[in-house]
């Protein structure tokens, strides 16, 4: 056993964690443990962890195999793992977006928490399993993440809706393809992924809900009002339920890796009630195809796979 020591931040989701530096070439046994850890906690959260971006994709390798920065936006021309984001570049567009943030606070504001959640990259056939950012230049204040169980999600409805969500599936898509070439010469969208609407955790088996409020577009088989409010019950769910809930603050070298098989994520969750810079660097690991209680596994309707960078 390593000396990695976990102080859980609430009774079902997350934990910060100590004893070891991520910057170092980590050993078979530590990562066993944080691959482990993340498996119960689904969130850790790492203090004071400087490192460089090269640093970054080494760790990213070492917990499975790192990908592109992303399916559709190119990552950093020295580093093409690691995608930059910096929030004085999205506040223009923020406000505007679907998915954006709703303010100024003049009241008009949709429920924002509704319609930021998601899970990373459920456009492609085979979602990146573990998602690893790094603050890099981090606001005094503002600026949190949120996380949802969605284990707890899914244990947390009535065993006859259960049973009917476990045969369903839905359409994922992210139709605005690539700004500017990707550096790796593929396509960059559109994407278009059939998935189970409950997925069962690749390494212990264990359902959770695969819901998202950006990508996801409707159920198979219903008709669209049908869809949309069963869509919106459950994404109710999801935003609504306190005890399903974890919140990280963010300091500067803070990084944190989520088991994106297991929560989903919303953030920053107050992005435009601050002016200060905000600048965080992502990785992700490689993903495998989801699959669903009654054995359907997801399939790409369009675009490639979201492979390992060799
Ligand atoms: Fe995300």
């Amino acid at each position: 056993m390593s000396e990695i020591s976990f102080r859980p931040l609430t009774p079902i989701t997350g934990a910060e964690v100590e004893g070891v530096d991520l910057a170092a070439a980590l050993k078979p046994d530590v990562v066993a443990d944080l691959r482990e850890a993340l498996l119960r906690y689904k969130v850790l959260v790492f203090r004071e962890q400087p490192m460089n971006d090269a640093q970054h994709v080494a760790l990213t390798d070492a917990l499975g195999g790192a990908t592109a920065a992303h399916p559709i936006v190119n990552g950093l021309r020295e580093e093409p793992a690691v995608l930059r984001t910096a929030l004085s570049e999205d506040r223009p567009g923020l406000a505007q977006s679907a998915g954006g943030l709703g303010l100024p606070l003049d009241g008009t504001a949709p429920r924002r928490l509704r319609t930021e959640w998601h899970i990373d990259s459920t456009f492609v056939a085979n979602p990146t399993s573990i998602t690893i950012l790094r603050g890099v230049e981090i606001p005094p204040t503002g600026g949190d993440t949120l996380f949802a169980n969605l284990e707890a999600l899914y244990a947390g409805l009535s065993p006859s809706l259960r049973g009917y969500l476990d045969t369903l599936q839905a359409i994922h898509s992210r139709n605005n393809p690539a700004r500017t070439p990707r550096f790796d010469g593929k396509p960059g969208g559109p994407f278009v992924a059939l998935h189970p609407l409950v997925r069962v955790h690749p390494e212990t088996g264990v359902r959770s809900l695969f819901v998202s409020a950006v990508f996801l577009q409707a159920i198979r088989g219903l008709k669209p009002r049908e869809s949309t409010a069963l869509l919106d019950f459950l994404l109710d769910e999801l935003a609504g339920r306190d005890e399903i809930h974890a919140r990280v603050r963010w300091e500067q070298d803070t990084l944190v890796m989520w088991d994106n098989r297991a929560v989903a994520h919303a953030g920053p969750v107050d992005g435009l009630m601050f002016d200060e810079e905000r600048i965080v660097h992502r990785t992700t690991v490689v993903g495998d195809l989801p699959s669903g209680p009654d054995g359907f596994v997801s399939r790409s309707l369009k675009g490639d796979l979201f492979e390992a960078l060799v």
